[in-house]
């Protein structure tokens, strides 16, 4: 733990200062650059002697600022041959994104890069078969995307066998054979398009019976199974179709224990977590900006070894990833004190569940935030939703907590994130809530910025901004007696829709936490005013506001998010000295800058992020006048 802790601290705390290694990193990518011929477009922006995470080298992605992890090559009608053993020079690099480009000829040796997270290769001219074990060095890949090229052979077995698998996309290449079945530690394939190959026989049950994944087979004459609701005739040969008794028994025991352990691991998790208490910091470094890690519990021996002699994986045994510690004693007996109570439902317009319901579900862990951790479950019915687990909730009894939450249930509008249960103890609250495809926009902007960074475009990003500016306006209508209507405004608690439509959740906490607590938990609590005069106010709102306006426009993470002030942009200063120098304009992410015809609105928006920032609560204009700003830009 503390080793975690250091090297996080160590990460951040030399983000920003200048290394050889930046520069070092610029020679392998120039090799790149001149291996290649581009047609559309060039790549001049790189260049040698200079650092490629100084954000002005296109297409590069760094992390933490410091060192490259993403190279986005895409539509510049690249040509000729990647040199792999050249990228091994990028020991973080963990994003290669190629799609839309002239690029012919056998897959290149990708395998030699092992830290590879995502393979984005769609819309070129690669051709011939691709060998079976080419993805058993590449363990952490998450997204292999090799649609459109032109492709032979079989599927490699090898990338069935990905644990981390979360979206393979082959469709419309010439693969053919049979569909290889998916490993049963791979519990988080949520996307699967083989369309328009020349694939044949039964799909397997591995993938066709699987519930929320989202799957593709069409154009394949020749697939049979489910979910093609296509009857196969099955030829003698392979897979038992006649079962043996043993193996059906063998079945019904595994089905006994596997449901027994999910309740297990459900009690462990909710039973734990009191006991621990993470600075943000961990959340921003660790899980929030690499990936999604799974769940990460680890089940007690003695219950793992009766499934091994089983034959079978458990479907949530995630006991391998890096470890969570503080399991290890997870049991049935002591679910903590206080009772287990059921769910409260605040909001039934995506249905009713209770607990049960809660615990049968198929868990991941989102991360640790400042007021807790988050969890998120997919239950039977298909719903997902994200479980918070609130420490330190007790200034409310529990008729008052039940009136403020069924208060937030009620609450309607298109950019506010509403409850829909919750659950009382006394040393921790359940919030629940749906679950949002694209995560959060903390995420989205400084995760796996390789994939999601390039959607970002510049009426996006104003969609998003505009979007938390009225859901904002009405938390302050809301809530107006309050002294904090929202009172935690931050990016990591800006959901985002499949569209990029933001939700604002984590709002008007203020009256249900210590007050001690709050000061050290909610984000309003940074801002300026209480820095000085120990005050806040609605305008520390309107600070918190700003504070992501100008994160969207820049790209930067706020060093402001962090406890100790060590690492990322610092924002405010940064802003405040280019308006002194009329520099406003090297603010701006180079992702939308190149939208010239913008830029005058995209400076105007500065402009209003800034006046949100002063450290003057007096300076700033209230919620209802920047909105009001906000919305009068247009695109
Ligand atoms: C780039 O294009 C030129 C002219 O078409 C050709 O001679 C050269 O071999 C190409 N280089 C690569 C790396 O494909
Ligand atoms: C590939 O090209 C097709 C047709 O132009 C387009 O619809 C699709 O979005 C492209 N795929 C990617 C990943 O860009």
């Amino acid at each position: 733990m503390t080793a975690v802790l250091f090297l996080c601290f160590f990460l951040l705390c030399f983000s920003f200062t200048p290394s050889l290694q930046h520069v070092s990193e610029s020679e392998p990518l120039v090799r790149f650059k001149t291996s290649v011929n581009i047609t559309k477009g060039d790549l001049n922006s790189w260049r040698t002697g200079t650092d490629p995470c100084n954000g002005k080298w296109f297409g590069i992605y760094c992390q933490k600022g410091q060192t490259v992890s993403g190279i986005h090559v895409t539509r510049l009608g690249l040509s000729g041959i990647i040199d792999v053993e050249n990228l091994k020079d990028l020991p973080n690099l963990r994003t290669i994104r190629l799609d839309n480009n002239l690029l012919s000829g056998p897959l290149p040796p990708f395998f030699k890069l092992h830290g590879l997270k995502s393979l984005l290769l769609s819309n070129n001219s690669f051709s011939g078969e691709i060998a079976d074990d080419f993805f058993k060095d590449t363990p952490q890949l998450k997204r292999v995307f090799f649609d459109n090229n032109r492709f032979t052979g079989r599927i490699p077995t090898s990338v069935m066998q990905l644990a981390g698998l979360e979206e393979l996309h082959l469709q419309g290449n010439e693969f053919s054979g049979e569909i290889p079945s998916l490993t049963d530690s791979n519990k988080i394939l949520k996307s699967l398009d083989l369309s328009n190959n020349n694939l044949e026989g039964e799909i397997p049950k591995s993938i066709g019976e699987r519930k929320n994944l989202q799957m593709n087979f069409q154009g394949n004459e020749k697939l049979c199974g489910q979910p093609l609701n296509i009857k196969c005739d099955h030829k003698p040969s392979s897979t038992g179709s006649g079962k043996d008794p043993n193996e059906v028994t063998g079945k019904a025991i595994f089905m006994v224990i596997f449901f027994l352990l999910v309740f297990l691991i459900v009690v462990a998790i909710i039973t734990r977590w009191k006991k621990k208490r993470q600075p943000e910091f961990r959340m921003l470094g660790k899980d929030h900006l690499s990936d999604h890690e799974s769940v990460e519990v680890r089940v007690p021996d003695s219950i793992k070894k009766p499934i091994e002699s089983s034959k079978k994986r458990s479907t949530t045994d995630g006991s391998s990833k890096k470890g969570s510690t503080h399991h290890g004693k997870g049991g049935a007996g002591n679910p903590g004190g206080g009772g287990m109570g059921d769910i409260i439902m605040v909001n039934s317009e995506k249905g009713s569940f209770g607990l049960p319901d809660l615990m049968k579900a198929a868990a991941e862990v989102l991360g640790n935030g400042s007021l807790g951790s988050a969890y998120k479950a997919v239950m039977a019915n298909g719903l997902s939703v994200v479980v918070k687990r609130i420490r330190d909730m007790n200034k409310l009894a529990r008729d008052a907590f039940d009136v403020e939450l069924q208060r937030f249930g009620k609450l309607r509008h298109p950019n506010v994130l509403t409850p829909l249960a919750y659950h009382y103890r006394r040393e921790e609250k359940l919030v629940v809530s749906e679950y949002m495809p694209k995560s959060s926009l903390l995420y989205v902007l400084h995760g796996d910025r390789g994939i999601y960074h390039s959607e970002l475009t510049w009426p996006t990003r104003l969609k998003i901004i505009q979007g938390v500016a009225r859901g904002m306006q009405f938390l302050h209508e809301e809530f107006a007696s309050y002294e904090l209507p929202h009172g935690n405004l931050k990016s990591s608690n800006v959901l985002l829709s499949e569209t990029y439509e933001p939700l604002i959740s984590d709002y008007a906490f203020l009256p249900l936490l210590q007050s001690n607590n709050a000061s050290q938990a909610l984000f309003a609590f940074k801002s300026p005013e209480f820095a000085q005069k120990q005050q806040v106010s609605p305008k520390s709102d309107v600070y918190c506001l700003g504070i992501i306006l100008l994160e969207v426009l820049t790209g930067k993470f706020p060093s402001q998010y962090l406890n100790n002030g060590k690492g990322g942009t610092d924002i405010v200063e940064w802003v405040q000295s280019s308006f002194a120098q009329h520099k406003e304009e090297e603010l701006i992410d180079p992702e939308i800058a190149s939208n010239t015809n913008s830029l005058q609105q995209m400076v105007e928006l500065l402009r209003i992020g800034a006046t949100c920032i002063a450290s003057n609560p007096d300076e700033r204009e209230n919620m209802k006048e920047t909105v009001r700003r906000i919305e009068g830009i247009t695109i």
